[in-house]
């Protein structure tokens, strides 16, 4: 039977009905429509569906719903600010710590909940924190680079006025081709 079930996502409520069983990882792509949290394996092995549920680090894929209720879930959504990217977007995209994409969402959730308990992580303490983080594309070695440029204060944070003028001045070089 169907329950009615309030959930706090990235600081909004949403009141959903739901089956007892229903997953985090479908309550937030498929009833609430935040798709950024991905389906990777499906069994907690990926990390791909990864968020943030009361400050700790969940795969929602084995997460029920009900579960959460009361407490404060955070999908990469939640993460940019008043038209700033957090750290650690700007971080992946300065130092090309994805390729797909696919997995990065949880990826940088990963490493948002390791710098929030950690701010300082050793270079061993980030390798052993992301190893539940599987990526086919990089190689890892990018997406270290990116975790420990934030770490290092390397990361400048755009804001939205910037990002655009910076990209309008990339598009009057002709870096972008139209497709007419
Ligand atoms: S989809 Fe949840 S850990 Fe892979
Ligand atoms: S960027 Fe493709 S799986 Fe990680």
């Amino acid at each position: 039977m169907k329950r009615h079930v309030a959930l706090n996502v990235n600081g909004e409520e949403y009141e959903i009905e739901m089956e007892p069983n229903r997953l985090l990882l479908y309550a937030l792509r498929d009833d609430i429509g935040l798709t950024g949290t991905k389906e990777g394996c499906s069994i907690g092995v990926c990390g791909a569906c990864s968020v943030i549920v009361g400050g700790r680090l969940v795969s929602s894929c084995l997460t029920l719903a009900v579960a959460c209720r009361g407490k404060e879930i955070t999908t990469i959504e939640g993460l940019a600010r008043d038209g700033r990217l957090h750290p650690l977007q700007q971080a992946f995209l300065e130092y090309g710590g994805f390729q797909c994409g696919i997995c990065t969402p949880g990826q940088i959730i990963a490493a948002k909940a390791l710098l929030d308990s950690n701010p300082h992580p050793t270079e061993e303490e980030i390798k052993e924190w992301m190893s539940g983080n599987l990526c086919r594309c990089t190689g890892y070695y990018k997406i270290f680079e990116s975790i420990m440029a934030v770490v290092q204060g390397k990361v400048r944070v755009e804001d939205q006025r910037a990002r655009e003028h910076r990209e309008a001045r990339i598009q009057s070089l002709g870096v972008y081709k139209s497709e007419s």
